[in-house]
């Protein structure tokens, strides 16, 4: 276990992966309206959790969008991240907040230079994140030399799973400067990846075990399967 007994990770254990989007809906709809700026994650585990916070009809006028990563594919890619956030929640907005994308149909290099600038000295109340298997969130791989990086908030980043395709991620600072750090994770697939992000010694092997709220709190939001080996 952590030296802290991993103290430091707020859990809410949820019994089902329904219950856990809702538990993220509250939250992001909660920073939405009191026009806060949020970082949303991709990958597939947070479409129901956007999909919920758009049913809440919430006004989000005031509020900043910003992405965790993305992957380097045109806007219309189903790969994309930022055409799973248009379809399962901007879409469905009265109101849209002010998006910052990230521009992905540019080279990854010039897109993440794009987006550290746009993020320099901007507040991240909200930071959500996703979980893969291999313990990687956002586009931050195990071992990746982007784990090292303290002089910026976005890179461009290599994959190290599925799709194959470059990326442009938040680095560790950008994600820790989140006053709120939400992982959401589900499934018994992702069990030994939680159990070594959020109970193991933090390790770059694991680079979710890496990223907490410097400022704030951090908090997983589990399913009672991906929850399982955690003890
Ligand atoms: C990405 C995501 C990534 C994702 C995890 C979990 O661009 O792939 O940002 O970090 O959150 O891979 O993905 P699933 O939710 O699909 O399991």
């Amino acid at each position: 276990m952590r030296d802290d007994g991993g103290v430091n990770v707020e859990l809410v254990v949820t019994e089902d992966a329904e219950a856990a989007a809702r538990a993220a809906a509250v939250l992001l709809v909660e920073v939405a309206e009191a026009g806060g700026s949020v970082v949303l994650a991709g990958g597939s585990t947070p479409r129901r959790a956007y999909e919920l916070a758009a049913a809440a009809h919430a006004d989000w006028g005031d509020a900043d969008l910003w992405f965790g990563d993305d992957r380097c594919v045109p806007a219309y890619d189903p790969r994309s991240n930022q055409l799973l956030v248009r379809e399962s929640l901007l879409e469905w907005l009265v109101v849209e907040p002010t998006v910052h994308p990230i521009a992905t149909e540019r080279p990854a290099v010039e897109a993440a230079a794009a987006y550290d600038a746009a993020l320099q000295d901007e507040p991240l109340d909200l930071v959500l994140l996703g979980l893969g298997p291999d313990g990687h969130t956002a586009s931050l791989f195990p071992g990746a030399a982007t784990l090292d990086v303290r002089d910026r908030l976005a890179v461009a980043a290599e994959p190290g799973l599925e799709p194959f395709v470059e990326r442009v991620t938040l680095t560790i600072p950008a994600l820790e400067a989140g006053m709120h750090v939400v992982f959401l994770a589900v499934g018994e697939e992702k069990a030994a990846a939680v159990r070594r992000a959020f109970a193991d010694e933090p390790s770059r092997l694991t680079p979710a075990s890496l990223v907490r709220s410097r400022h704030g709190t951090t908090t997983a939001i589990l399913d009672e399967a991906a929850a399982s080996l955690l003890g």
